[in-house]
């Protein structure tokens, strides 16, 4: 039976990944930085499905979780980064988007300029209007996004990487998103768009390493998704949202180094 773990799988689409697995017939490291809410999570799922605590943004709850992993199951087969912070909770996130900031400022000069700085104002005295893009976005908040979207799936595929590798048919699944894809890159959302423009990188540049060693190594988005993430607009429902990710994981023949949506291939 094949071992798949995922971060952040007790809710969202971490958990939808999990429940998707669990019907196949897989086992799965359902992981949770709250252990009570990962229990609470798999209440559903079957026994198949153990729940672990993990934080990827703290080294020795992953070094712990790697310890626990190696002793039960003694490979991994499937690594699925998909624990993420999102574009919502970012700071000065920019909500007028560029077309719609050049309608308004070309037409609302006056206007815009003063909304301007009263947004600044307002900033200024902690109550905060969202206007910022890239160039005043705090940069803390970009490096807390970091940590978690990109450090925390780096450190996860080095401290597992060693049992990945005695499975004869191992794969690593970056959750990423198209708000990281380089063609389409603005100020809107800079922390996570550049957490996840990052993770896309480090999927090629794990890929080609450890091409010699048959490791697959992928990345894909699950669309905009209703999640405590996605919001409750968004078109998708998780089991869409999860789909690309199940289907990487279960997929008799993968390619390696290429980044999905919907099963099909985008660019970077
Ligand atoms: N929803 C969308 O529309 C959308 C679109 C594109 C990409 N994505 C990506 O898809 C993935 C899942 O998103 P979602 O919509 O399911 O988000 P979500 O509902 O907000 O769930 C996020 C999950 O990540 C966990 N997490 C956050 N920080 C963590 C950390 N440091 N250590 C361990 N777990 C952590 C959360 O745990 P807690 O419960 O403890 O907070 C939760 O389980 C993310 O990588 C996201 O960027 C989502």
């Amino acid at each position: 039976m094949k071992t798949v773990l995922v971060t952040g799988g007790n809710r969202g689409i971490g958990l939808e990944i999990c429940r998707q697995l669990d019907e196949s017939g897989y086992t799965i490291i359902l992981c949770s930085r709250n252990i009570l809410k990962g229990r609470e999570a798999a209440n559903s799922l079957s026994k198949n499905v153990f729940v672990e605590q993990l934080d990827i943004t703290d080294e020795a709850s992953v070094q712990g979780l790697f310890e626990i992993v190696s002793a039960r199951f003694g490979k991994l087969d499937v690594l699925i980064n998909n624990a993420g912070t999102g574009a919502r909770n970012e700071p000065g996130k920019q909500s007028i988007t560029g077309k719609a900031k050049h309608i308004l400022e070309s037409n609302f000069k006056g206007v815009f300029h003063l909304a301007q700085q009263y947004s600044k104002v307002l900033r200024k005295a902690g109550i905060g209007i969202p206007m910022a893009g890239a160039k005043d976005t705090p940069l803390q908040s970009v490096k807390d996004i970091m940590d978690t979207n990109f450090y925390g799936a780096w450190r996860m595929i080095q401290v597992f990487l060693p049992l990945l590798l005695k499975s004869d048919d191992s794969r690593i699944i970056n959750i990423s998103s198209g708000m990281g894809q380089l063609q389409g890159l603005t100020g809107n959302y800079p922390g996570y768009s550049l957490s996840k423009s990052s993770l896309n990188a480090l999927t090629i540049m794990f890929s080609n390493e450890l091409k010699q060693h048959s490791v697959k190594v992928n990345a894909m988005c699950p669309g905009w998704v209703r999640t405590d993430m996605g919001g409750p607009n968004a078109p998708l429902h998780v089991s869409q949202g999860a789909d690309t990710a199940v289907w990487l994981a279960t997929e008799k023949e993968i390619p390696t180094g290429k980044f999905f949506r919907e099963r099909a291939e985008i660019p970077w």
